[in-house]
């Protein structure tokens, strides 16, 4: 080619963009703003509105005619802008079809045609467009007078655009099914969104391979089937919304591998079966929308385990709301309308603070309304339509529930427990009377603080007399336990005590350091007072009362069983720093009047995570043994540092003992056999041979759900006293196993249990 002619085709290249710019004003009939008017050769092109330059070659890089309130169609000369790389036509009046020749400009990349009338077909050549980023063309009217196919050709030749990020084609008119060639789109797709077209068939299962994806929508279209269980691998998935179609099926359980999800819309469709309880994992969920669905049917297998599945029948259990979406702490919408949900209200829902918008309507939903948080604002939540449901706010206007027995529990300030530390003793003792005198003398004498407090804050002070007196003289008649404890355990748990507060932990009420009559330390906590004593005692009753025999049923157990793991989750996951109890056992849980169980005695805790500050205060060498011989985990027999799993390990001990009433020192477990390794031989098939037969159970209670409770239960120790720390289960698993455990009990119908009446709250 000779230097003219070089030159020359240079200038018509130049010359070619302002004639397609003209072309494409020829075919604007409607102009009211006048902006094209302004596209005439009194200026150079590249300074017409809309119309940007490279500076290098003055060929048109970025064409952007959004709102500017155009009419008419696409002219072919569009694609003779080869160096554009952005065209933005939204927000105008353009119909008709996108000219074939767009499929020329090979350096688009961002493509935008939202908000006009455009017809027809998306060109199948935009697929030659290997740098194309984004293309949205959403409210046009893609799709008509072509046949059916445009949707499954156009998705089928896209998939050429390899870097395809955003694919936006919301409110068009795309007919026919989703092609399986949507598993072949770009590998970076991180939108699809195609809702309100008329889109059919199923959502096909190449989805998953859509790896990058995080909005997938395809709500308000008419696709059946079911979700692909395959659904669970887009793990960059964050938006999903699949509502207002005729989906059917079960919501697949792997929904719970989805860890990033926090929109989920499965609403108006035909979706069966229960919520998995998986969706507890998706930590994120922010907003569920399930309305206007089936979900109905039987508690999900996974809670019994497979072999013990076949001790019942499948309609037993009704669809609750699994308790495992207590995790879901952040939810602010929650619209399980219209459905067939049933059960309970779970009060945990009440306890998600940033909750905006909870409807529970058209439910099958029965018992008590609960009336704190969400619930106690009468905006934030609906329950109409379920006839079943009685107490909640006034507002409501349902009917009273029957009486429950939890509201007695008193803030008695006239009974506590005492546990006095004396020097190398401790001695613990209960208060039967004088305390409300003793703190009235105190007040009275505040001058010889004689004694001190270790607890920084606001307490009562109690001096070594007070206390004399109120215990009368530490009178053996008073001694609930003793043991044998350094000083240091006193600071350890006064460090421990001065940071915690929950309900399953003994409140303290004050601390005493002083000095005895005889000269000599006195230390001494003192707790509120617990009613009911010990688990020790209720598990193994000195004396066999007749009248009133001191037997825990199921119920009070699993209850127990809770108490004590929530407490332990406290520690664990809501300290900072972690404290390890390190000496669990029946006689450090303590049962108030109404059976709440309560976690005491911090002499052995440990702060876990500031092990280093804090090693020259705690070193955990010079202890010995942790914890009491049974309930101490092995490992640190060997010398390894306190954990969590070491608490878990006493905690799985104790949980077997509760439902055995095996002590794990009783002397059948001789040589190699352990409580653990006997609980372990009873699941599933002999656990009733195994578990304590003072367990009463109403005859009205069906005995396969019972057994089958107590076969989760007992797995749940067998778990935790795992011989390697890493196998044993954690407190927070635990606790939501239980609480599933306790609504399966609870929501199958129980009445004459005994326990739900006083703890249907919790
Ligand atoms: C074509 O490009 C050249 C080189 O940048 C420029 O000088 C000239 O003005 C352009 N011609 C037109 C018609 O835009
Ligand atoms: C041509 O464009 C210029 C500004 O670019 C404008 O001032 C002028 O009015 C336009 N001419 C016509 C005939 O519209
Ligand atoms: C520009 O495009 C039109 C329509 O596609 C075509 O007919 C024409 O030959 C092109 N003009 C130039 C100068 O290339
Ligand atoms: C399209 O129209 C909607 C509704 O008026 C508007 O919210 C949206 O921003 C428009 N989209 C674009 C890209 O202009
Ligand atoms: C997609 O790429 C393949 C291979 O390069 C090619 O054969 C096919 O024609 C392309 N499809 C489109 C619509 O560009
Ligand atoms: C979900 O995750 C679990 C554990 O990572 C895995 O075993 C399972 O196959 C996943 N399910 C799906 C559908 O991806
Ligand atoms: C809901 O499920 C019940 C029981 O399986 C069935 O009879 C009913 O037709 C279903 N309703 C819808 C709308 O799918
Ligand atoms: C609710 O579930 C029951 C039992 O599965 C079924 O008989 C009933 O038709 C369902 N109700 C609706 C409204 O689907
Ligand atoms: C709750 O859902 C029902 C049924 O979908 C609906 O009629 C009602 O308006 C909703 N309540 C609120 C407060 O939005």
């Amino acid at each position: 080619m000779s230097f003219v002619g070089l030159v020359k085709t240079f200038q018509l290249s130049n010359e070619t963009d302002r004639e397609a710019l003209l072309a494409i004003k020829a075919m604007i009939s409607g102009d009211p703003l006048g902006a094209l008017s302004l596209w005439n050769d009194s200026v150079h092109f590249c300074t017409w509105q809309g119309v940007i330059c490279g500076l290098r070659h003055q060929r048109v890089t970025i064409l952007n005619m959004s709102s500017m309130g155009l009419v008419g169609s696409v002219s072919p000369h569009i694609g003779n802008l080869t160096f554009t790389r952005i065209i933005y036509l939204n927000d105008n009046n353009f119909h008709g079809i996108i000219p074939q020749e767009t499929g020329r400009l090979f350096r688009l990349r961002f493509i935008g045609f939202a908000n006009n009338s455009f017809q027809g077909p998306i060109p199948m050549n935009l697929g030659k467009l290997s740098g194309l980023d984004i293309l949205s063309a959403p409210n046009n009217a893609f799709g008509t007078n072509g046949g059916g196919n445009e949707l499954r050709n156009f998705l089928t030749s896209i998939s050429n655009c390899s870097n395809l990020r955003i694919l936006i084609l919301t409110s068009n008119d795309f007919t026919g099914s989703l092609p399986h060639s949507i598993a072949n789109l770009s590998t970076k797709l991180t939108t699809l969104r195609l809702n309100k077209n008329y889109i059919s068939g199923s959502i096909p299962h190449g989805i998953e391979n859509l790896a990058s994806v995080s909005s997938l929508q395809l709500a308000e279209n008419s696709l059946e089937g079911s979700i692909p269980d395959s659904i669970g691998k887009l793990s960059q998935l964050e938006q999903l919304n699949i509502s207002t179609n005729s989906i059917s099926g079960n919501i697949p359980s792997s929904m719970g591998n989805l860890s990033l999800l926090y929109i989920l819309s499965l609403s108006y469709n035909m979706l069966n079966g229960s919520i998995p309880l998986s969706l507890g994992n998706c930590t994120k969920l922010m907003t569920i929308d399930l309305a206007y669905n089936n979900l109905t049917s039987a508690i999900p297998e996974q809670i019994f385990g497979l072999s013990s599945i076949n001790y019942f029948s499948g309609n037993l259990f009704k669809g609750t709301i699994p308790s495992s979406l207590a995790q879901l702490k952040g939810m602010q919408v929650l619209d399980l309308s219209c459905n067939n949900l049933s059960g309970q209200i779970p009060s945990f829902l009440g306890e998600f603070t940033s909750i905006q918008y909870l409807n529970l309507s058209y439910n099958m939903f029965e018992g008590e309304v609960p009336s704190e948080g969400a619930f106690g604002t009468r905006s934030a939540f609906s329950v109409v339509g379920n006839n079943k449901l009685c107490g909640g706010i006034t507002y409501l206007q349902l009917p009273a529930c029957p009486a429950k027995v939890v509201e007695k529990r008193k803030k008695s300030f006239s009974r506590r427990v005492l546990i006095p530390l004396i020097s190398t003793v401790v001695v613990v003792f209960v208060l039967l009377f004088c305390l409300l005198v003793v703190v009235y003398q105190v007040k009275r004498s505040m001058q010889p603080p004689s004694s001190t407090s270790i607890l920084q804050g606001d307490f009562p002070k109690l001096s070594y007399s007070d206390l004399l007196q109120a215990t009368n003289e530490f009178s053996s008649n008073n001694l609930i336990g003793e043991g044998s404890h350094a000083n240091k355990s006193f600071v350890a748990e006064c460090e421990a005590l001065r940071t915690i507060r929950h309900r399953n932990l003994v409140k303290i009420i004050t601390s005493c350091s002083s000095i005895d009559h005889k000269g000599e330390d006195f230390k001494a906590l003192v707790f509120e007072f617990m009613e009911n004593g010990s688990l020790e005692f209720w598990l193994h009753p000195r004396v066999i009362e007749q009248q009133d025999p001191k037997i825990l049923n199921l119920g009070q157990r699993l209850n127990t069983a809770i108490d004590v793991a929530s407490a332990l989750d406290y520690l664990h996951y809501h300290c900072e720093p972690t404290i390890i109890h390190c000496d669990l056992k029946p006689s450090n849980v303590l049962l108030d009047a109404d059976f709440f169980a309560h976690v005491g005695d911090f002499g052995l805790s440990r702060f876990l995570s500031a092990t280093t500050s804090r090693s020259n205060r705690h070193p955990s060498s010079s202890i010995g043994i942790r914890g009491t011989v049974g309930y101490v985990a092995p490992e640190y027999g060997m010398g390894a540092e306190v954990s969590t799993q070491g608490d878990m390990y006493s905690y799985g001990v104790l949980l077997l003992e509760m439902f055995t009433g095996k002590r794990p020192t009783d002397n059948m477990f001789i040589d190699n056999t352990s409580l653990c390794s006997y609980a372990k031989m009873s699941v599933p098939d002999n656990v009733m041979d195994v578990v304590d037969p003072r367990i009463v159970v109403d005859v009205e209670e069906d005995p396969g759900k019972v057994e089958a409770c107590l076969v989760s239960v007992l797995r749940i120790g067998i778990s935790c006293c795992a011989e390697l720390p890493s196998e044993r289960m954690n407190a927070r698993d635990v606790l939501v196993e239980l609480n599933w455990i306790r609504n399966v009990l609870l929501g199958g119908g129980t009445t004459g249990m005994g326990w739900e009446e006083t703890r249907m709250q919790n």
